[in-house]
């Protein structure tokens, strides 16, 4: 399994969070925050004086990270989360509505998976596809009143996805987004389907984000129109991504490949959350908004990207989307 000898030194991280105003008032609701850019995330809200709702999958994983947060002092919250069930989704944006009656300023989607084999989730869907972005999209949907009710109560709210650099390489494709899983495209040798499934679910979140603030222009009254819908990418990050992917089975010698790679360019974990941090909480961000290190493969400071936009591709996202989970209207 690859793995790096000693925890990477955050270069920029500690200087930006210094430019960081107060979140004391505000709740930021992020997903998968028990390790890696989540778990960084989560601690720098908290420090800020933001409320931290952790939509974790239940583990001894999330009681840690839990009990890290609350033991510093942090107002933190566990909601149980399983992106790989849309039936968890759905209970988890209940247990938000419940505990979060003043609104959520922020949604992080950030958990991922990353080179899973071809494997169906209870629901039928692409294992990657459905954890990365199908249940993000039906919790961004799901929890849209919330969001609604900080923007009316603070002037803004948030949406943040969490792409990669490996969204690039092919077009969305539909196939991707239906109930195909288990049948896209193998674990056979070479080993590429692993890798295809990836790309396509991160492009998702890209074209989520696009999608998404689209749809709240055309869709909603103006005063929504303080829903930001972002996304960041990471770089190169030596969080514990790899060895999960390492873990379920990516030994073949393609994997090992993109893995050391990855992990010989890799920055720390606080560096590859710049750009989350900043979509989630620098002042004057505007919608859509695309951050991450501007180099191909490598990390650095969060930039603002060019816009990537593929209107063909964000349609049919938006309505492949609305199909799988079976929501008839994004907006309730
Ligand atoms: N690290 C990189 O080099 C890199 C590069 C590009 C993009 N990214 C993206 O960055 C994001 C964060 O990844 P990371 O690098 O910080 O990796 P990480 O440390 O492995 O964090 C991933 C998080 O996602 C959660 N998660 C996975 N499956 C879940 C499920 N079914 N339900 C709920 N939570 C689930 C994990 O929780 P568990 O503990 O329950 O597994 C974990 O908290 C991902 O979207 C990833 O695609 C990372």
């Amino acid at each position: 399994m690859p793995s790096s000898p000693a925890p990477r030194t955050a270069v920029l991280y500690p200087a930006f969070v210094a430019t960081l105003p107060s979140m004391a008032g505000k709740t930021v609701a992020i997903t998968g925050c028990t390790s890696g850019t989540g778990l960084v995330l989560a601690r720098t809200c908290g420090d800020l004086g933001a409320r931290v709702v952790m939509l974790n999958r239940p583990s001894p994983r999330a009681d840690s990270a839990l009990a890290a947060l609350t033991g510093q002092g942090i107002d933190a919250v566990h909601v149980p989360c399983d992106l790989q069930s849309f039936a968890s989704v759905r209970a988890a944006a209940m247990r938000l509505k419940e505990a979060c009656a003043g609104g959520v300023d922020v949604l992080c989607n950030n958990a991922g998976v990353m080179g899973l084999p071809d494997l169906a989730t209870g629901d039928g869907y692409d294992v990657q596809m459905q954890s990365n972005h199908l249940s993000h999209f039906l919790l961004t949907s799901q929890i849209w009143p919330l969001l609604e009710t900080a923007a009316d109560a603070r002037g803004e709210a948030r949406v943040v996805n969490h792409s990669s650099g490996a969204r690039r390489g092919r077009p969305l494709e539909a196939a991707y987004l239906q109930a195909n899983g288990g049948h896209l495209g193998g674990d056979g040798f070479p080993g590429l389907g692993k890798w295809r499934r990836y790309q396509q679910s991160k492009l998702a979140n890209l074209l989520f984000t696009y999608a998404l603030h689209d749809n709240i222009a055309e869709q909603r009254p103006a005063p929504t129109l303080t829903i930001k819908s972002l996304c960041a990418h990471p770089g190169p990050t030596d969080s514990g991504l790899q060895a999960k992917t390492a873990d379920a089975g990516g030994t073949r010698l393609l994997d090992r490949y993109i893995l050391q790679r990855t992990l010989r360019t890799a920055q720390s974990v606080e560096d590859g959350a710049l750009g989350i941090t900043r979509a989630s909480c620098q002042p004057g961000i505007s919608s859509p908004g695309f951050y991450g290190p501007s180099g191909k493969g490598q990390g650095g400071p969060a930039e603002l990207l060019p816009p990537e936009r593929d209107p063909h591709g964000e349609a049919l996202l938006w309505e492949e989307s609305l199909k799988a989970t079976g929501v008839t209207s994004f907006f309730p």
